[in-house]
Formats: structure tokens, C-alpha cells, sequence
């Protein structure tokens, strides 16, 4: 959001709680299921190797009871090479461990990403209106990134303190359980302030998420080229710099607190760490003295010990990883849950696409549930006529020609073609006999080429240039130093307006649509850049069924049907010199805003045969 929009919050889904239930953790688990061999070896890695790791301990209890007290050189030297051996086996295992954790996370989120994608790509253009702007991405990126961690420190974290608590418990209270429950006393100690100093750690991370979002937002807003040229040409850096170095000052003060958090946690459980081995020492030396207790036993048990405290930790702190686990799919899922408003039908067949009759049928129509934009619209574009859309600006002409090509749905009411309704036929089939000129043309930061074969992947050379030299551009192409393979910039970018249009008209001749939809761009451009419009407009909208948004009066001469919109209403249809008998909004029009480019027009001459002369 650029600083000078005023304050609005942002709203971050992870405010609420995540929703822990049997039904999401199914969905969960229903991703690692094509891996259940992979998790099952990773599971009795982990388990092999809280077992082995037990054995070090074990081997120094002889190797200070029996070893060193019999002088046995011999003995000595087996217990430690066995030690050795044991550790190296141990991080072997935990290497192929480690390897087996990142296949299985990479390939879940190589899996839910392409889903994702698929899913976005047939998301309604409403859900991309409404989308932050960075959302997206960060869903797609830093959110299914995500899961690789969630696999790490949760579920396998989980597993491992599991298994290494039980095994080093058992073998503790195998040794000597008096000792083994005194050493458990200082237990609820150390979950205490674990748990405390987790849910303050979760807070903050939660707060520095949502700062970190809102400086992708900035990032993404200002320094993208067209907010960038708004930013320059209201003089708004300073604002926004002053913006963005508040939003950084913020995170980086967060980020500060949730490390400083983590500081203090590891103070007190250091503290807490050394108690523990310390009560041993005190009532194992008892215990010595008494004779029920060997040297050897004592270090070997501290030495275990200090493997019980990492897992509790580990444990006591479960329930926040499995929270923020649950709030990450609880994201992920949430965006593959929303409904593809759009879409083809169970029995959808192919458009049989003959003529290319458009009809409208009493259509109405709104992008949100309480403001109604086209009532009651019923009028036909018949094949080989060029049918205009004439209107004030807000009136529904851009709309209806959306609802064509099913970018949106109607609310009532039926558009056919063909006297199908386009409800019965699969998209891909409608839309690929349908050209759009929009309003402002798109083009990839790609060459010219390859954003001309866009609209047909396997068009020759040969036809590229016949549409371009249609739509007057091929002209323009071969004076660039690079030709047909000059790059266009960022949203074409590195093209004027005129350009960029008749680009964009060359696209659609090259697809060749039946059915043609031409959104006239509202900018004014000069006489000779109309002219060439114009005269690439002849081979784009002759011979197909067109329908044409104009703005400009000789637009609007080549028509054979002349529509005219007011506020989502039908108000006129027919020929220019009959809507001019009318004498209604189209005679209105026609003398306030028509007859002034004629003018125009007659002044650019003027200024242009001057010029000559
Ligand atoms: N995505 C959208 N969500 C909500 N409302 C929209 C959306 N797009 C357009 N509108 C609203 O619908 C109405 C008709 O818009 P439309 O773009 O069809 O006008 P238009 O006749 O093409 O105008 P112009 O000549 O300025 O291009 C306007 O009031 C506009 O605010
Ligand atoms: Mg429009």
C-alpha cells in the first residue's frame, strides 16, 4: 500500500487460531501418503538411532567400572573402538536420514505446488482483483516453501525426541530407579518456562510475519514500473521511503525480540540443565557411599540425562509447531479451496462453432452481490458486421464484451453463440475462437516474436509478417536494430500506446477468431497513429462477427450496429444516421464529444499541411 492511502491494516489470516482437526490432519497426511515407504525408513532411522546413540553412555560405565579398575589395555581399547564405530554408524545413518527428509519434503511441495498453480490458473478474475498484491506469491513461494520445515521440526523432530526420551528413560530406570525418578523431578521445571517463553516466541513471529508482508507489499507496489512512475510523478519518495524505512525499522525490532526471546529461554534451561545432573552427583554420591552405586554408573547416568532435556524441550513445545503447521496448510489449503467460479460443466462439449452469432438474452449482471452493473441486456452481433459499443465512461461496454469469452459469469439471463449457450461448451473451445484487442494490451517482457506467437505457437514466419504488415506494425518492426526479436520491456514498456495497439492487433489476426471483441483505447493519439489504427482495424474486424467498444466517430461509422449503453442499460441500437433521428443519449453524445474529433481532426490537418508547407 503506498504511504500516501492513508493507514489501512493489514489483515493477516494467521490472526486466527488455526482450527486443529481430525479432518485437516487427514487432508495432511493424505499429501504424504504416495511416500509412505520413504517416511516408514525414515522412521526406523530415527528409531535405530536412539538406540544406538544410548550405546556410548553405556560403553563408559564399563569402561570406568570394570576397563580402568582391572588396568585391561585390551578391554580398553575394544570398549572405545566400539564407541567410535558406533558414532560414525550413527551419523552415517543420520546423513541418509537427513537426505530421505529432504526427498520426501521437496517432493510434496514440488506436488502441491504445480496443484496450486493449476488451481490459480482457473481461479475467476475476481479472486485476482481482490488478492493483495505479493499474496499470490507469497502462497505460492514462502508458504509451501514452508512445509519443508514443518517436516523437519515437526514430524520428525517429534519422532526422534519420542524415541530418544523412551529409550533413555528405560535404561535410566534399568540402572537405578530411585535415582532415575529423582532426576525426573526437575522435569516440570524445565516445561514450564519452555512453554511460557514459546507461545511469546509464537506471538512475535506471528507479529514479524505480517510486518515482513507488508514490506513485500511496499517493495512490490512502489518499485513495480507503473507504481514506480506514479511514485516518481507525484514526488512521493520521500513519503514512501520514509514508509518503507518505518515498516523495516518495525520488523527489524520484532525480529530483535524474538531472538532475544530465545536468549532468556536458553538461559533458563541452562540453568535448569545443570540442576539436574547436580541432584545426581549429590544423592548418586549417597547412594556410592552406601555401596548401591558404582562410579562408572553415576557418570554414565549424567551423561544420559543430558539426553532427556533436549527432547523434553523438543516436546513441551509440540503443540506451537503443530499450531503454526496447521495455520501453514490451513493457508495452502484455503487458496485450493476456493471455488473455480468459472468453469466447464460435467457434459461441456465442443463449440461447434459455424457463423459466429452472438446473442445476448435478457442478461444481467454484477461483479459483487449488491450492485447490480447490466440489466436486462438483449441484443445480437450477427456474423460478418461490426457491431459498436457506444457509451459514457462506467456505462458496462468493457463488461459485456467480458462476459463473452466467459471471463465472468452472468448472473441471469443467456448469452449463445451459434444458438448454443456458452455455458454448455468448454472454455478452451470458446475461447479459442475468440480474438481480444483490450483496452490496454498486455505483452510479455518478451521478444516481439514470441508475444506474437503467444496467440499461435506454431505460426511460420511468413504469417507472422502478413499479420503484421495487416495490422501495420511490420513497417515499425523493421526499422528496430533487432527486429522481430527486440525484447518489449516490462509490460511492453519499451513501445508507445500505438505500438503496443497495433501489436496487439497483429496477435489476434494471427489467431484468425471467428469472433473478434476490439475495446478501443480511450487515450487520444495522433492523426497519424489513428490513421494507422484505423487502417489496421479493416483487416482485423471485416468478415467475422466484431464488436467494437468505440470512442472514436470513425470507429463508429464502420458499424452496422451501433449499441448504446447508460449506466448498465440499453438504451439505443441501430444504424448512426437512425440513432441520430432519435435525438437521445447517442445524438447527445454525437454533439458533445463526436463532432469535437472531427474538429480536432480538421485542426491536426491544418497543423500538419502547415508543418509541410
Ligand atoms: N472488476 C470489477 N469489480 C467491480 N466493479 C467493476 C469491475 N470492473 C468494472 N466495474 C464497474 O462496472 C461498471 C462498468 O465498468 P466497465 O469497465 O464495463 O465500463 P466501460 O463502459 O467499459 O467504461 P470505459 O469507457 O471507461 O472503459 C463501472 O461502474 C465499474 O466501476
Ligand atoms: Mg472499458
Amino acid at each position: 500500500m503506498p504511504a500516501g492511502l492513508g493507514r489501512i491494516r493489514y489483515v493477516s489470516e494467521n490472526d486466527k487460531a488455526p482450527e486443529i482437526s481430525k479432518k485437516i490432519l487427514l487432508r495432511i497426511l493424505s499429501h504424504f501418503k504416495p511416500y509412505m515407504f520413504q517416511l516408514s525408513l525414515t522412521i526406523f532411522m530415527i528409531l535405530v538411532m536412539s538406540i544406538l546413540n544410548l550405546i556410548p553412555s553405556l560403553l563408559l560405565k564399563n569402561i570406568i567400572d570394570v576397563a580402568l579398575p582391572k588396568k585391561d589395555i585390551q578391554m580398553l581399547g575394544i570398549l572405545v573402538m566400539i564407541s567410535i564405530s558406533t558414532t560414525i554408524l550413527i551419523n552415517l545413518i543420520q546423513v541418509g536420514q537427513s537426505y530421505l527428509n529432504s526427498w520426501i519434503s521437496k517432493h510434496i511441495i514440488f506436488n502441491i505446488k504445480n496443484k496450486m498453480y493449476h488451481h490459480l490458473q482457473g481461479m475467476s478474475l475476481n479472486f485476482f482483483t481482490m488478492a493483495k498484491p505479493g499474496e499470490i506469491t507469497t502462497r505460492m513461494g514462502t508458504d509451501i516453501d514452508g512445509i519443508q520445515d514443518i517436516f523437519n521440526s515437526t514430524i520428525v523432530n517429534a519422532l526422534n525426541s519420542s524415541f530418544t526420551l523412551l529409550t533413555t528413560a528405560l535404561v535410566l530406570f534399568n540402572m537405578n530407579w530411585k535415582l532415575a525418578l529423582l532426576s525426573m523431578v526437575v522435569l516440570p521445571l524445565f516445561i514450564f518456562p519452555t512453554r511460557k517463553v514459546g507461545k511469546v516466541r509464537w506471538k512475535v513471529a506471528l507479529k514479524s510475519q505480517e510486518k515482513a508482508s507488508e514490506l513485500n507489499q511496499i517493495i512490490q507496489e512502489t518499485l513495480g514500473i507503473s507504481g514506480l512512475i506514479l511514485m516518481k510523478i507525484f514526488t512521493k519518495e520521500r513519503q514512501e521511503k520514509l514508509h518503507f524505512e518505518k515498516a523495516n525499522k518495525d520488523l527489524i525490532k520484532l525480529q530483535l525480540r524474538e531472538s532475544l526471546v530465545g536468549r532468556w529461554f536458553m538461559m533458563t534451561i541452562q540453568i535448569f540443565m545443570t540442576i539436574g545432573p547436580m541432584l545426581v552427583y549429590f544423592y548418586g554420591g549417597y547412594l556410592l557411599i552406601q555401596g548401591e552405586l558404582t562410579v562408572g554408573s553415576i557418570i554414565a547416568f549424567v551423561a544420559l540425562l543430558s539426553r532427556l532435556y533436549g527432547p523434553v524441550t523438543q516436546l513441551s513445545n509440540i503443540h506451537i509447531d503443530v499450531t503454526r503447521s496447521f495455520a501453514l496448510f490451513g493457508r495452502i489449503f484455503e487458496y485450493l479451496d476456493q471455488d473455480q467460479e468459472v468453469k466447464d460443466k460435467d457434459n461441456a462439449i465442443d463449440l461447434p462453432i459455424q457463423a459466429g452469432l452472438i446473442e445476448f438474452d435478457h442478461v444481467n449482471f454484477s461483479y459483487n452481490v449488491n450492485q447490480p452493473i447490466l440489466h436486462d441486456i438483449s441484443f445480437k452481433a450477427y456474423p460478418s458486421t461490426i457491431t459498436a459499443l457506444v457509451g459514457p465512461s462506467g456505462a458496462g461496454k468493457t463488461t459485456i464484451t467480458n462476459l463473452i469469452p466467459r471471463l465472468y459469469d452472468v448472473i441471469s439471463g443467456i448469452v449463445n453463440v451459434d444458438g448454443i449457450s456458452i455455458k454448455d461448451v468448454t472454455l478452451e473451445s470458446l475461447r479459442s475462437h475468440i480474438g481480444i484487442v483490450m483496452q490496454e494490451p498486455y505483452l510479455f517482457n518478451a521478444s516481439i516474436k514470441d508475444n506474437l506467437l503467444y496467440s499461435k505457437s506454431d505460426a511460420t514466419q511468413d504469417e507472422m509478417i502478413k499479420a503484421c504488415q495487416a495490422a501495420y506494425i511490420h513497417d515499425f518492426i523493421s526499422t528496430l536494430p533487432e527486429g522481430y526479436d527486440t525484447i518489449v520491456g516490462n509490460r511492453g514498456i519499451k513501445l508507445s500506446g500505438g505500438e503496443k495497439q497495433r501489436l496487439s492487433i497483429a496477435r489476434v489476426i494471427l489467431k484468425n477468431p471467428r469472433i473478434i471483441i476490439l475495446d478501443e483505447a480511450t487515450s487520444s493519439l495522433d492523426s497519424v497513429s489513428e490513421e494507422y489504427i484505423q487502417k489496421a482495424m479493416g483487416p482485423l474486424l471485416i468478415g467475422r462477427t466484431s464488436i467494437v467498444i468505440a470512442h472514436r466517430l470513425s470507429t463508429i461509422l464502420m458499424a452496422d450496429n451501433i449499441i448504446v449503453l447508460d449506466k448498465g442499460v440499453l438504451l439505443e441500437q441501430g444504424k448512426h444516421e437512425e440513432l441520430l433521428k432519435l435525438n437521445g443519449l447517442y445524438a447527445h453524445l454525437y454533439e458533445t464529444q463526436f463532432k469535437a474529433q472531427i474538429k480536432a481532426n480538421e485542426v491536426n490537418i491544418e497543423a500538419e499541411l502547415i508543418n509541410q508547407s
